[in-house]
């Protein structure tokens, strides 16, 4: 009962100079199931970085913040926050595909296999959910896991790092030498 009351303290002490984004994020924090809303997901969308005022925003809540509170990002497909369902599927209230992917996701997106002479091959053979979650992810690209862990998921890490050049990688992204989708 009392940590619920200093929750609403925090909340009413956050809402009061925070720009609407902001406001989301906090609400996201103590209450589950606050959809995401365009403030947290617009740097999904190509070039498209409105929340400049919230940036500055957030870091302020960050440094006021007395306790450690998991906050996690979501980005979020564009025609899925745009509440555009039957872009993909049947109807708007159908779980059925329009077209299977990767044809779905090549009826919006550029075929970038097409001009790729070595092709990856989950990519390749159209594994594109594999890699990338169709309405929403907490990592970027839409991806379904983060950094490494996406390749960790399918290639075993001991093996690859006992091979050249990887054994001297350190922290480098393995995008810097490898394409997703191509080579
Ligand atoms: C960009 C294309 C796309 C859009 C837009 C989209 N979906 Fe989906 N949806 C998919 C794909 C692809 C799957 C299949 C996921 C799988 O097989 O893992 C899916 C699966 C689902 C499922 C099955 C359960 C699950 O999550 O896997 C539900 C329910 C669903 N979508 C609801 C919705 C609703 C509601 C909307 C609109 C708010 C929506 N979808 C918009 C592509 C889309
Ligand atoms: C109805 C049209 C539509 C369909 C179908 C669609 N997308 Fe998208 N997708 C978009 C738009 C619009 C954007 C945002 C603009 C952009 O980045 O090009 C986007 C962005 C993305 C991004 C980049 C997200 C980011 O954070 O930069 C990925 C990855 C993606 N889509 C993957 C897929 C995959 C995989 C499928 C098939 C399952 C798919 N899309 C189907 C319209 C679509
Ligand atoms: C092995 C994992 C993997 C597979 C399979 C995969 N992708 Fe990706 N995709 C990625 C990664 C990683 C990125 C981010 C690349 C980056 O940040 O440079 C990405 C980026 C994208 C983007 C955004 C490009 C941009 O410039 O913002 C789109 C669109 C996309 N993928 C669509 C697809 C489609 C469609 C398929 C299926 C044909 C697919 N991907 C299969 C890993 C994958
Ligand atoms: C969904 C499973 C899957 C994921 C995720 C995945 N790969 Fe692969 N990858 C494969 C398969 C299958 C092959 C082909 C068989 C092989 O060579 O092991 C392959 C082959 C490769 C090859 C060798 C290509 C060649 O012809 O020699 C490279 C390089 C590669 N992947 C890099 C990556 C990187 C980097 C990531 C993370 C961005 C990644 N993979 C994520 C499944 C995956
Ligand atoms: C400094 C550049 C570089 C980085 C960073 C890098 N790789 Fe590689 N990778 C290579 C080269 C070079 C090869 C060997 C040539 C080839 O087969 O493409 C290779 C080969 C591979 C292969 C094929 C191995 C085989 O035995 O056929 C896989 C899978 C792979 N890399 C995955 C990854 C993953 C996952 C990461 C991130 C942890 C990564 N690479 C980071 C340069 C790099």
């Amino acid at each position: 009962m009392r940590s619920k009351l200093v929750k609403m303290m925090l909340l009413f002490l956050f809402l009061g100079g925070c720009a609407a984004g902001s406001k989301e994020k906090v609400l996201k924090v103590f209450f589950d199931g606050v959809p995401p809303s365009g403030g947290a997901s617009h740097e999904s969308l190509e070039g498209v970085k409105d929340g400049s005022s919230d940036a500055l925003c957030q870091k302020e809540t960050d440094a006021e913040r007395p306790i450690a509170i998991e906050e996690k990002k979501v980005f979020v497909h564009y025609p899925y926050e745009d509440r555009d369902c039957s872009a993909c599927h049947l109807s708007n209230s159908s779980q059925s595909l329009k077209e299977e992917v990767p044809a779905l996701c090549f009826s919006c997106h550029d075929n970038f296999l097409e001009k790729m002479e070595k092709k990856h091959y989950p990519a390749e053979e159209g594994m594109c959910l594999e890699c990338h979650n169709p309405h929403q992810s907490e990592n970027e690209k839409l991806l379904t896991h983060k950094g490494r862990e996406l390749c960790f998921s399918c290639h075993d890490q001991e093996d690859l790092f006992k091979v050249e050049p990887h054994n001297e990688i350190g922290d480098e992204s393995c995008l810097t030498c490898h394409d997703p989708h191509g080579e």
